[in-house]
């Protein structure tokens, strides 16, 4: 018998990445809306979570008491995104639904190896065991000045991470983003992230329709 998913196309998979406050969770909404208006089945997740699973290791990882340190850290987020991957992520993809995804792995090479020092050796490492090939069809890289984003962030109350990592921190994350996208532009796009969200959401649907030969302009 032929199952569902045999003529379903597969789904594809969209990350969002950046710093604090770069805008990334009103994108993605937006972004969901744009694709299901095109008739596309749309998932929206985020990690750390997005399995239930991986809800818990994100309570453990941004709520907990515990100062992590950093190897344990990257251990305790690939396990996390191996459980939705396995979990919600691959399923997803192979019923068709396209997942957009607020950050993912650029997320541990930005602040765990650039912010917090973890060898780019380790990330690689577990990357491999946690993904295997596994990559994001397209990635979206917010691009702010960290400060814009601290000042957006602490705005909807967010002082504790701040005030806790420090500025150079994230001059680092930043930094480190800008990297990563530069270093695939097959895959990323860097977005100027200063803009309102319209015209951010314009440019946004023009790199995905530049990457992704299904989604017509
Ligand atoms: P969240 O409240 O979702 O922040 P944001 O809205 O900025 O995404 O918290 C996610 C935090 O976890 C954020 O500080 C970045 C951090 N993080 C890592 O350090 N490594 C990772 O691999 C991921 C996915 C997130």
């Amino acid at each position: 018998m032929a199952s569902q998913t045999e003529s379903t196309p597969r789904g594809r998979f969209i990350t969002l990445e950046g710093g604090e406050g770069a805008g990334k969770t009103t994108l993605a909404r937006t972004l969901a809306s744009r694709l299901a208006g095109r008739g596309l089945p749309v998932l929206r997740t985020r990690e750390p979570g997005g399995a239930p699973g991986a809800e818990l290791l994100r309570g453990l990882m941004l709520q907990g008491p515990v100062a992590w340190d950093p190897v344990a850290e990257a251990l305790l987020m690939f396990a996390a995104r191996r459980e939705h991957l396995a979990k919600t992520i691959l399923p997803a993809l192979e019923a068709g639904i396209w997942v957009i995804c607020d950050r993912f792995a650029d997320s541990t090479l930005a602040y765990q190896c650039h912010g917090h020092g973890l060898p780019e050796s380790v990330f690689q490492g577990l990357m491999g065991v946690a993904l295997g090939e596994f990559r994001p069809d397209a990635t979206l890289v917010l691009d702010l000045p960290p400060e814009q984003g601290m000042a957006r962030a602490l705005k909807r109350g967010a002082p504790d991470r701040f005030e806790r990592l420090g500025a150079a921190f994230h001059a680092r994350v930043h930094a480190a983003f800008r990297v990563i996208a530069e270093a695939d532009p097959a895959r990323c796009e860097l977005l100027d992230a200063t803009r309102p969200p319209a015209p951010l959401a314009e440019a946004a649907m023009a790199a995905l329709v530049s990457r992704l030969a299904e989604l017509p302009a």
